[in-house]
């Protein structure tokens, strides 16, 4: 069986390429590297032994993707690629209309005329609307996302679902992530975004190895145990791991399906710090400042449908989670850029 996998140097993508090429499955990956580095596929071959073919390009333009599908025999694809900085987003709608949409619109009308009709979406929890009740299950309420990258996840979302309702031939499977976290246990591939990250646990991180000075603990008045937000942090190989799940799903089943991952548990931020501390034995240095606009005080999914239909189950916790993002940070102080 052969991808094609968009965004595949990517922090999930590489994760995932790896994860498919341990289970035997061929992969190409497509990816324009615009928050990526090509380094961590070449470090996936060395983790695993196997070729990824890699295709440097952008999933928006049109010859390239027929390039693709004309010269291999691709079975299904998963479409990670995309722009994910929410507060971008927000700063740079066009880009993020232009890039997110334009480029599942290219795919799906590339895929179409080759044939190939099963798709797995990266989508996130974020499409789920602020006034539900936890845990979050594929039928909780959706919309009234609160920026553009949130209504790009959802509107692609919409798109990929009337196409498997106009054409039963389509297979889709949207992933609804949480809060991805954690590196390959090697230490080998992680998240390396560029300038200073805007999610917690890279920063936290930074924090610890003295990158950057002090945490910024966005609210400790929320109506949580401890005051700060909860959420649904997931090891990233467990996320990896779920799409080798959808795979075999999406091979044999078709219509547009929804499936959450997370782990079902949430932490709250100073039960990451505290955690982050004792498992890696490293202080981390942190104030309480004011929210942050938008956030919520607490999301976590009910992972109970990818459970009982992908058989998928999140193996790790938090103390895993806290030791790789530590073992990467580590091994690697400037992500993949050179020393
Ligand atoms: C964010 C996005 C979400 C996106 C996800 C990708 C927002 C509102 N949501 O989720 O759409 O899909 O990233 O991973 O941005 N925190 C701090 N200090 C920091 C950073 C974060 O206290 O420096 C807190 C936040 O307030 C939150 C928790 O840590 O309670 C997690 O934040 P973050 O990692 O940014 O993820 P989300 O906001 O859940």
């Amino acid at each position: 069986m052969r991808i094609l996998v968009t965004g595949g140097a990517g922090y999930i993508g590489s994760h995932t390429v790896l994860e498919l090429l341990e289970k035997g499955i061929d992969v190409v990956v497509i990816d324009n590297l615009a928050n990526s580095n090509p380094e961590s596929l070449r470090r996936v071959e060395e983790l695993t032994g196997k070729k990824v073919v890699f295709v440097e390009g952008d999933v928006r333009d049109r010859a390239i993707l027929d390039s693709i599908f004309d010269e291999y025999k691709i079975d299904g694809v998963i479409h990670f690629a995309g722009l994910k900085a929410v507060g971008e987003s927000v700063a740079k709608p066009i880009e993020y209309y232009d890039n997110n949409l334009k480029s599942t619109l290219t795919l799906v009308e590339s895929m179409r005329d080759h044939g190939v009709k099963k798709i797995i979406f990266s989508s996130s929890a974020t499409v789920y609307s602020a006034d539900n009740e936890v845990p979050l299950r594929e039928t909780s309420k959706t919309g009234g996302c609160s920026n553009p990258y949130g209504w790009t996840k959802y509107m692609s979302e919409i798109i990929l679902s009337d196409m498997a309702k106009a054409d039963p031939e389509w297979s889709v499977v949207l992933l609804r992530y949480f809060n991805p976290i954690g590196a390959h246990k090697s230490g080998i591939i992680g998240e390396d975004p560029n300038g200073i990250p805007a999610n917690l646990m890279p920063y936290l991180s930074k924090v610890a190895i003295g990158k950057l000075e002090c945490l910024s603990v966005f609210g400790d008045d929320y109506d949580t145990p401890d005051g700060t937000g909860v959420r649904d942090y997931i090891h990233v190989v467990d996320l990896a791991k779920g799409h080798v799940a959808a795979i075999g799903y999406m091979m044999e089943n078709n219509g547009a399906e929804i499936f959450n991952l997370g782990t079902g548990t949430g932490y709250s931020v100073l039960d990451m710090v505290k955690a982050f501390e004792k498992v890696n034995e490293v202080p981390v240095k942190y104030k309480i400042v004011g929210r942050r606009p938008g956030d919520l005080a607490t999301v976590y999914s009910d992972p109970a449908k990818s459970r009982e239909v992908l058989g998928w189950n999140a193996e790790y916790g938090l103390e895993e989670m806290c030791r790789d993002t530590w073992a990467w940070q580590k091994k690697n102080p400037n992500g993949y850029k050179k020393d």
